[in-house]
């Protein structure tokens, strides 16, 4: 990992067409913008590519650019490697971490693997590359009932590190599985008595709702999905309005692409913005500017681990449990 994480912003001079600069910088580099739906506004329109974190691991699978800056957070970036060892990788800020990875150390998660003989491990794609090198398969929130179905019915399961996507799987599947004790500190924040307000506010909105949101929240969810498949549901559906629980990243490409639709923000605990995730909102223009001008920080991932990281990415790529 990059020994100097953050990159000084004050070095941006104030009258640099940002836009334009990335945009030049992109060609001389032979680059490419990743970004996910929770980056702000400004970063996903300089992006290549914007999308939910299955999208993203896929068009970073595919690219042919000697760089892949990815804004997102650092998990993202460190997929983006394990699939891409020859690129360089970087991310604009490297302390752009995640709650989820974060609760799920490796030697930890080895130590419950080996408590629980006999189960396959399945990990939601946000853990760490070590946690992902421990794992049988990975999944990501649009993916994981399907990635979970491929197992025989009788194969006990481990499902790591989100308890809120696990018990939606389980809901979705009817089946039991183990499940690690971790929580994304955004989507647990959402308020369910203020969402049942706004619905009273809102006769007319549909509630739309990611699946890392507790079961109580959820259960009020006219429709549960990635980010990917919130976008095209509130695109797709003649809905006036729609009450959006999940990060508020999302908002900006809901609005670009329905302009005439009313998006809701859902409230959560207390009056903090805490439906902004502060992970992915260290990246802004001027880091992804001077990570693109400077190629750092760069992530690299530990070759033994990213071998064995690969595998269950691998399986989830292709969608075999068998491949690898
Ligand atoms: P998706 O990109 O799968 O919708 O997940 C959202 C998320 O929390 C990414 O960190
Ligand atoms: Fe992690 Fe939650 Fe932020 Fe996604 S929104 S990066 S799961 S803390």
């Amino acid at each position: 990992m990059d020994s100097l994480p953050v990159l000084d912003e004050t070095q941006v001079p104030a009258d640099l067409d940002l836009f334009d600069e990335i945009d030049r910088l992109k060609k001389a580099r032979s680059a490419v913008v990743l970004a996910h739906y929770y980056q702000e506004g400004d970063i996903q329109d300089v992006a290549d590519f914007v999308g939910d974190s299955l999208q993203l691991s896929q068009a970073a699978a595919k690219t042919d650019a000697s760089v892949i800056v990815f804004a997102g957070v650092h998990f993202m970036a460190e997929t983006a490697k394990i699939v891409n060892p020859d690129r360089t990788v970087v991310l604009p800020d490297l302390s752009a971490g995640c709650s989820l990875a974060d609760q799920c150390p490796a030697d930890r998660f080895a130590a419950f693997i080996a408590a629980h003989p006999g189960h396959k491990v399945i990990s939601y794609i946000n853990c760490s590359a070590e946690v992902k090198a421990l794992s049988d398969v990975i999944c990501t929130s649009s993916n994981a009932v399907d990635m979970v179905n491929l197992f025989p019915k009788d194969q006990p399961l481990i499902f790591a590190p989100d308890r809120n996507l696990g018990k939606y799987v389980m809901r979705q599947t009817g089946r039991e599985m183990v499940l690690w004790d971790g929580t994304c500190q955004v989507h647990e924040i959402f308020s369910e008595k203020k969402l049942v307000q706004l619905k009273v506010r809102h006769p007319d909105a549909k509630v739309i709702a990611h699946p890392e949101c507790e079961p109580q929240v959820l259960r009020h969810a006219d429709f549960i999905g990635s980010t990917a498949a919130l976008l095209q549901y509130a695109v797709k559906h003649s809905d006036p309005a729609f009450i959006v629980v999940t990060e508020s990243g999302i908002l900006h490409q809901m609005q670009k692409a329905a302009p005439d639709k009313q998006f809701i923000p859902a409230p959560p605990e207390g009056n903090c913005a805490c439906n902004d995730c502060p992970y992915m909102k260290r990246n802004t223009l001027e880091k992804l500017y001077l990570a693109l001008r400077d190629l750092r920080p760069v992530v690299d991932v530990p070759e033994p681990v990213r071998r064995a990281a690969l595998k269950p990415l691998t399986r989830m790529l292709k969608r075999d449990l068998n491949a690898a």
